[in-house]
Formats: C-alpha cells, structure tokens, sequence
C-alpha cells in the first residue's frame, strides 16, 4: 500500500524532533502501522532553518496553506502553537478533509469544541496525545485503557518548567530566573514562559484531561489557575519540616455537586511516589472505581519525548483511516451527543485541606484566638508548628511563623474563617494559604 502522506506545519522544537523521529523509526513504525508513513511536505516561516533539518527529505515551504491545499496530504501536524493562525489552519485542514495532529493544547482547551465539532461534522480524526503530558501516553490511558472505569479524579505534575524550576531552587539553590532561563534554553517552556510559570499551561492540560475523564466540554474559562510565581522559600522549607513537597498539580475531581478543574501549588505528602518526580519529569495520578489508583510517569516536554506522542497519533489514524468514522474512538472519549452538562464548581464550593501561615506575635494566646475561630467555623485542625521568635526574625524578634495545617472543608468556609483570622491585631501579615492533597 502507498505510504500516507504527511504535511507538517511547524518544524520547531517538536516539529524537529517528529521529523527525526519518523526518519529514524521508519521501518518499525511501517511495520506497526501496516504501511508507511512519511513527511512529504513542510511549512515553516523559517525555510533556511527547516530546510538544514529536512536536508532534502521533503519539500520545504513558507506558506502553511500550501500543505493544506495539498491534495495529496492526508494528515497535518500542527505544531505552530497558540490560538492564533494555529486556529484558522487547524479549521482549514478539518475543512479540506484532512486528519489532524496536534500537540497545541492551548488551542484545545479554548477552542476544543468549535475544532472537535467542525472535526466531527467532516469525518475526520483530530488526535493530540501530545498536548498532555509530553511523551505519557495519558489520553490514550484515559480514553482507551481506562474505559471501563467511572473516574473519580485526577491529580497531576502536567507542567515539566515549573516542576523542572521547583526541583532546580531545592536541590541545586537556583534563583527563579535562572531555574527559568535553563527550562527555556532545554526546550521545555512554552513561547510565552508565562503560560508556564502563572499554570496556565497546566491548567490547558487539566481542562483536557477533565473533558475526557467525565464527558463535558472542554471549559478552560471555568478552570482556577494560580503558578508558581508567589511562592515563597519559607513554605516550601516548612512544608519539608511537616513532610510534604510542595508541586504544581493539575487536579479535576468528580464530587455529587459536579466537578472540580483547578491547577495551584499544592502540599502533597512526601512519601507518595508523585512528590517524588523531579525535573521536567511529568506524572499523572487518575483514580477510577474499578482500577483504583494508576500513575503515569515520564517525560512531559522536550522534542523527542512531545515527537514520540506525535508519532503515535500518526500511527492511530493510519490504522484507522479507513474505518468508519462513526466507529473511531471518539475525540473525547465520550460520543458528541452524550455528553454530561456536569457544571464547574467554583473555588468556594471545593473542598480539600489547607496549609497555613501566619505572621504573628509572639505573644500568650494568639495560638489559642486562632483555634477559637477555625473551630468556630467547623474547620479541623490537622497539625500546627510553630518557630521559635528568634529562629525567625532573628534575636530579640517578637514575631513568629505559625503554621496550621488543616483537615477537609469547603474553601468558602475558609476564606470567611481567615477574614476573621487575619483581622486579629496579633496577626502581622497577610495570611499565606496553600492547598494540600493527601491523593490517598
Ligand atoms: P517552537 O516555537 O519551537 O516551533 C514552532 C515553529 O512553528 C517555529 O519553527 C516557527 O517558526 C513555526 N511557525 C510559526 N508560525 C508559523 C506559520 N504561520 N507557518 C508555519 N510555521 C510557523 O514550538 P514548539 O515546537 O516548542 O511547540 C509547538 C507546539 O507543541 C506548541 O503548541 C506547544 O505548546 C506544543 N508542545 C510543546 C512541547 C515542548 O516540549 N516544546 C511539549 C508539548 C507540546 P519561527 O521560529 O520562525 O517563528
Ligand atoms: N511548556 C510545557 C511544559 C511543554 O513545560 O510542560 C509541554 O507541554
């Protein structure tokens, strides 16, 4: 059988490495897939540089549109990234008949269901393994392997240059700029290192994974996003001294109320295996009723971990390019017309436990004001830890850190709890709250 016909839009840090990768594959891949699969045609705004990597292999254009109009393209790869022509070229190639691959989950999670939808309407396969996760194979998990569950949440480190920058200020005494600027220079951050560092990124990834997990919509506009740019040293320290690592987790969530889809710095116990996962290492915790919990772990960004999902999605849609489209494995996981109208929960309506840190005075009583009114609130508390005056604000201080860690309440109650809390005239500063996942 002819070999399918490939145009890949984009041949940058994952553009590079799947041209590499197929190159170097072929011959397996050919065999898994039942017939060849090549990268006939290339777009890229830089002709030089992609032709030095094409070296010959294909044909190198300037104009993504030209690969589209290609009638002899079956399959595009966009991996251009953001919302913007990414967008209209996606559309265009939907619209020509062409299949889809893509790793570009931020055009996904914001305008997954106008894509997923013209997708559907055409016939065609719009794939994206790589758009979560890197190389886990985690939307495959989610979607195939895990079918048979009802799946009840899902925690993870979805963002390898924040957990690369995490890991690189604790073990090696990196500043923030220089963690950032190293992630940058390896290929890990996204073109705009916000969307990495504010969890935007994250947050992308966990929108996607909370479509496919319960069947509703990709709602990116619906997700609490808070990065790691306000973290202070102090809290990842005390966090260590309570035995827990402090990780950028994406977390959905299904509760009787509907569902949670947030992404912030989170305590998680050190012992668990996920708080063990440094670097731009990514792992993924999903808990399903009959599976109980699974973990998938390995690289989350890079060019040939990002080109090795790439790949499988080419490989997916070659096998099933002929099959009926009504019979392919829906995009997300669910088929469009059973969706669930299950509704985003709001970040007061979630519940979980909370780290707390409290500049106070170091004074008869204070520990005991603070207590009164958490109770009061119903809010249990888990542990507390409080520094010697002198340990903190150096001899002679009258001030001290108090750390509260909580048990399970809903985040509104907190927040009316702490406003009480931080009116206290004993207390300092502003309070610094984080929230702790057990993922027992
Ligand atoms: P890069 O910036 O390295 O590559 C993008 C390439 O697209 C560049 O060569 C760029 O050229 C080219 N380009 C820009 N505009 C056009 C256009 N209109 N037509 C043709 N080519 C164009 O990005 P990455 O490879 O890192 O990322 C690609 C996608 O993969 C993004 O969606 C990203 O979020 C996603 N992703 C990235 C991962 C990673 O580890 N890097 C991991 C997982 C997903 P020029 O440089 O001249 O602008
Ligand atoms: N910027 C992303 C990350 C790339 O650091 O995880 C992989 O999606």
């Amino acid at each position: 059988m002819k070999p399918i016909q490939v145009g890949l839009l984009g041949i940058g840090t994952v553009g590079g490495g799947a041209f590499e990768v197929l190159a170097r594959n072929q011959e397996e891949i050919r065999r898994r897939a039942g017939r060849g699969i090549e990268i006939t045609m290339v777009a890229d705004l830089n002709v030089a540089r992609a032709q030095q990597i094409v070296t010959g292999r294909a044909q190198v254009v300037s104009d993504a549109r030209a690969v589209i109009a290609n009638p002899a393209i079956d399959i595009v790869i966009e991996l251009i990234g953001g919302y913007g022509i990414a967008r209209q070229l996606v559309l265009e190639a939907i619209a020509a008949g062409k299949h889809v691959v893509t790793a570009n989950k931020a055009l996904l999670a914001v305008h997954g269901s106008e894509i997923f939808a013209a997708a559907h309407a055409k016939g065609v396969t719009v794939a994206f393994e790589a758009a979560v996760a890197g190389g886990i194979p985690i939307i495959k998990a989610l979607r195939e392997g895990l079918t048979a569950n009802r799946i009840e949440w899902i925690a993870g480190i979805i963002n390898g240059t924040t957990n690369f920058i995490l890991s690189e200020m604790r073990d090696r005494g990196l500043d923030f700029a220089a963690a950032l600027k190293d992630a940058q220079r390896l290929g890990y951050a996204e073109a705009d290192p916000t969307f990495d560092i504010e969890g935007i990124d994250a947050a992308h990834k966990a929108t996607i994974m909370s479509a496919i997990a319960f069947g509703i919509p990709v709602q990116f506009g619906k997700a609490y996003v808070e990065g790691i740019t306000g973290l202070a040293a102090q809290d990842i320290k005390y966090a260590e001294q309570l035995g827990y690592r402090i990780k950028l987790l994406g977390i959905t969530k299904r509760t009787p109320e509907g569902i949670e889809l947030r992404v912030h710095p989170s305590l998680v116990p050190a012992r668990r295996l996920i708080a063990n996962v440094e670097g731009a290492m990514n792992a993924v915790m999903v808990h399903g009723d009959a599976v109980g919990t699974t973990l998938y772990y390995g690289k989350g960004a890079g060019s040939e971990p990002t080109a090795s999902a790439v790949i499988a999605d080419l490989v997916d849609i070659t096998r099933l390019h002929t099959a009926d489209p009504e019979h392919r494995v829906p995009s997300l996981a669910f088929r469009p017309d059973a969706m669930s109208d299950l509704r985003v929960l709001t970040m007061r309506e979630v519940t979980t436990s909370y780290y707390l840190r409290l500049r106070v005075a170091d004074e008869a009583g204070v520990l005991a004001r603070v207590a009164m009114l958490l109770a009061e609130a119903g809010i249990s508390i888990d542990a507390v830890l409080q520094r010697e005056a002198d340990e903190v604000g150096g001899e002679g201080s009258t001030q001290t850190d108090l750390i509260v860690l909580t048990h399970d309440t809903r985040e509104g109650t907190l927040d009316d709890a702490l406003a009480k809390v931080q009116a206290l005239p004993s207390v300092l500063a502003p309070i610094v709250r984080l929230r702790k996942e057990e993922l027992a």
